[in-house]
């Protein structure tokens, strides 16, 4: 029996604008998701406690009787959510295992379908997890690459190697293209998660960019603008200069905000915590609903955030530094 773990992550910039070849930098939190695969005789079990991806819920109490793990897992493919499906054939291949059978068990504390990255967790500690217990230790590297084609397959072609990438590898990275690299020497970013309890439907907004940026010169200078930000934003990370990072992420939801990829709730949770003197706040992801992400090593902004209306759930994570890890 093995557990694995692997970070969710928010995006400190260049979301939608990573769409049209400009680089992002999105950063691994302190929020895993943890999945346990032990090896059984054939076939595949899956046990998860009110796992939700993609809208998708699965409400599994491990009882034994109501919910028999294996509808769970016919439940999860019937509704072309194979995640863990697609996990477990990438382990099989990668250890050259192909009628190896397992159960696998997760668990998370990053809220589900909000832009956090919480599918690729699920599908880097799955794969990380079923090959070491098939005796095979994939180099991250390895893992991110195999995780990106289970999400590439799974979300039918609609996938960017940033979220598998980052929970893979750990800390603030760097994605341009198919280009993905650590960036080295960022120890530590006081994030502060602000989420509305909702989700931005990705495929809508990502397009309703596209059609900006067609119609109108000014929206693909928009979108050329958030790619200096990103490499200002790059430059000063190496600094540690917060003051600056979150005039820039700042900045980032101005411009995401004229691409009209914010929401009443997110503009709201913004304000809340620039009101309440963090360095700077912006949406995370593709926007519409779900996330803001602040730069705040005090408790005001989080405190401010509990009594923001639209606010469901406010939470700190940290920069996470480490990766997919044995647990
Ligand atoms: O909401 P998320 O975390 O899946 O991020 C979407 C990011 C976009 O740039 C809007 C789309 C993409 O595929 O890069």
């Amino acid at each position: 029996m093995v557990t694995s773990s692997a970070p969710g992550k928010v995006y400190l910039f260049g979301e939608h604008a990573v769409v049209y070849g400009e680089p992002a930098v999105p950063c691994a939190i302190e929020r895993r998701v943890h999945v346990t695969a032990t090896e059984i005789d054939e076939g595949l079990r899956i046990h998860a406690n009110d796992l939700q991806l993609d809208g998708f819920t699965v409400e599994y109490s491990g009882d034994g009787e109501s919910h028999p793990d294996v509808d769970v897992a016919e439940s999860l493919v019937e509704a072309g959510m194979g995640y863990v499906n697609e996990a477990v054939a990438q382990a099989r291949d990668a250890a050259d295992a192909p009628e190896a059978g397992f159960e696998i068990s997760v668990e998370g504390d990053i809220p589900l379908g909000a832009g956090l990255g919480s599918s690729a967790a699920l599908v880097v500690a799955a794969i990380d997890a079923a090959t070491r217990e098939l005796g095979v230790e994939l180099p991250a590297s390895e893992i991110a690459d195999r995780a990106y084609q289970v999400e590439h397959e799974v979300q039918d072609g609609q996938a960017s190697r940033a979220d598998t990438f980052c929970s893979a590898m750990g800390g603030a990275v760097r994605v341009e293209g198919d280009d993905c690299r650590r960036l080295d020497g960022i120890d530590t970013l006081p994030f502060v998660i602000g989420y509305d309890g909702g989700a931005g439907d990705t495929g809508a907004l990502v397009a309703g960019v596209r059609n900006l940026r067609d119609k109108y010169d000014f929206a693909a200078d928009t979108v050329a603008a958030i790619g200096d930000i990103v490499r200002e934003g790059e430059a000063v990370l190496e600094t540690g200069d917060y003051e600056r990072l979150g005039e820039l992420m700042d900045f980032n939801h101005g411009l995401l905000s004229a691409l009209g990829v914010s929401s009443r709730s997110l503009d709201s949770m913004v304000w809340a915590a620039r009101d309440a003197d963090a360095h700077g706040a912006k949406l995370t992801g593709a926007g519409g609903g779900g996330c803001i992400v602040a730069l705040d090593e005090t408790d005001d902004a989080l405190t401010a955030l509990k009594y923001t209306p639209g606010c469901e759930d406010v939470f700190r994570a940290e920069l996470d530094i480490d990766g997919v890890r044995q647990e």
